[in-house]
């Protein structure tokens, strides 16, 4: 008995140690070229598929038959997943397929998974793979617009993903394959009143420019805009501020409001709650001598306009440097308060 306990004693040691001589010597293979062993990749994936499953037990799907979340699924694939992924449009280049283990044809395994395990990958990533996290927190309503669009994805043909997507068609001839630009989502006649994406044009350049910072600092969060402007420069961004300042907002047809409602809208935003504590949001927006870092809210989408309003609510909103004024005008807002007042924004001319 004695001599057992003896041997158990020393193996327990001397295995953690072998293991670092083994790795000291450099003996662990870890080039990527020869691939992993069938056994090794199978294993992987077992393990990462039950950690999936397991992670999106209690995650709670919310509706996703809302077309708006398509333009901006799409988009932000093209900007964000289709240099791994590949896309209808486009198959996945000879890096990506040099990765191990390497980005899978998303249209072939996406009916493998539930719209809540898809949901999972891509918030959390999947970790000793290139398959990245989303980048920022809090932004669950981003990555249910990704998971919506790539529901679609198996069923779509190369033009209507560019279509979403908001590439030009390939021109015959053409060297260069069509890039995604800011007016891919941004541009006034791709977006309707149910848009997820804000107008930009008409909006104040200082504002537009303070949101830019916001977003390449980190102080206000969007996955979709982080990776979109993740290539410029500082220096690029006044520029893009001001052109779509220049440019004339659209008429979108705005929200359906019911007379009770569009009356809330119009007494909270030319008077505010003074007994709930909220401010008449005309006092900061939409006043000619006001601070041009207060944006332009009329003729905004009424969707954006509530996403936007539930951040602040929520407190994880973030903004420019006036952020704050506008975090504790929000704070006492209810849900039916934000439907309301962005009924009222997106329908005031
Ligand atoms: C840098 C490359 C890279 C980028 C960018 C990337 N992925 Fe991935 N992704 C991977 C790799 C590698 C895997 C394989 C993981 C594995 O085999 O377990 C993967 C796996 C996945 C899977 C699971 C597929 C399966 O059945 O194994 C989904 C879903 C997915 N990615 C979606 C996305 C989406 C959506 C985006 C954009 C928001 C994205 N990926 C961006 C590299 C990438
Ligand atoms: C994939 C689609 C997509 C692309 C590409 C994109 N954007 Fe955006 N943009 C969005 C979405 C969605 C939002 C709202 C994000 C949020 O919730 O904060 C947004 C927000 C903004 C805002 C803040 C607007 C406001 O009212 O607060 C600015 C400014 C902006 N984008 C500029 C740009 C510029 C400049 C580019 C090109 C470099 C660009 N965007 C590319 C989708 C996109
Ligand atoms: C004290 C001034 C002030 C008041 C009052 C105010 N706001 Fe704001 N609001 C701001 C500022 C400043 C911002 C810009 C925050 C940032 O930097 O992103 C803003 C941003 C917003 C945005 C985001 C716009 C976009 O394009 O993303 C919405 C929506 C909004 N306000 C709605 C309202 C509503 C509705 C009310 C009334 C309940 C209101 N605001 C009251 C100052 C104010």
């Amino acid at each position: 008995m004695r001599l057992r306990l003896r041997h158990l004693v020393a193996t327990l040691i001397a295995l953690p140690v072998l293991g670092l001589l083994v790795g000291w010597l450099g003996l662990v293979p870890i080039g990527a070229s020869g691939g992993h062993w069938a056994a090794t990749d199978w294993f992987l994936h077992w393990v990462m598929r039950n950690s999936v499953r397991t992670a999106a037990l209690g995650t709670a799907t919310p509706p996703l038959e809302d077309p708006a979340m398509l333009p901006l699924g799409a988009g932000h694939f093209e900007v964000g997943c289709a240099v791994c992924h590949g896309s209808p449009a486009q198959d996945r280049s000879a890096a990506a397929l040099a990765m191990l283990p390497p980005p899978p044809v998303l249209s072939e395994v996406v009916p493998t998974w539930t719209d809540a395990q898809l949901f999972e990958i891509v918030q959390h990533g999947v970790r000793f793979t290139g398959m990245p996290y989303w980048p920022v927190r809090n932004r669950e309503d981003e990555v249910w617009s990704i998971v919506a669009f790539l529901r679609q994805l198996p069923e779509m043909d190369a033009a209507t993903y560019r279509q979403f997507a908001g590439l030009a068609e390939t021109t015959p001839g053409a060297v260069e394959p069509p890039a995604l630009t800011c007016d891919g989502c941004h541009a006034e006649e791709r977006l309707t009143g149910r848009s997820l994406i804000p107008s930009l044009a008409g909006q104040s350049e200082a504002y537009l420019l303070d949101s830019l910072r916001a977003y390449s600092e980190g102080t206000r969060a969007s996955g979709v805009m982080a990776v979109a402007i993740s290539a410029l420069k500082d220096e690029e961004l006044p520029a893009l501020a001001s052109a779509y300042a220049e440019r004339a907002r659209r008429r979108q047809e705005p929200a359906e409001a019911k007379p009770a409602m569009a009356e809330l809208g119009r007494k909270l935003a030319e008077l505010g709650d003074p007994a709930r504590r909220i401010p008449a949001c005309l006092s900061c927006h939409e006043k000619p001598d006001a601070n041009p870092a207060f944006p332009r809210l009329s003729g905004q989408s009424a969707p954006y306009l509530q996403s936007q309003l539930r951040l602040f609510v929520a407190k994880t909103r973030g903004g420019g440097p006036y952020r704050q004024l506008m975090q504790q005008a929000a704070e006492h807002l209810e849900e039916a308060d934000i439907q309301a007042l962005a009924a009222y924004f997106s329908a005031r001319p």
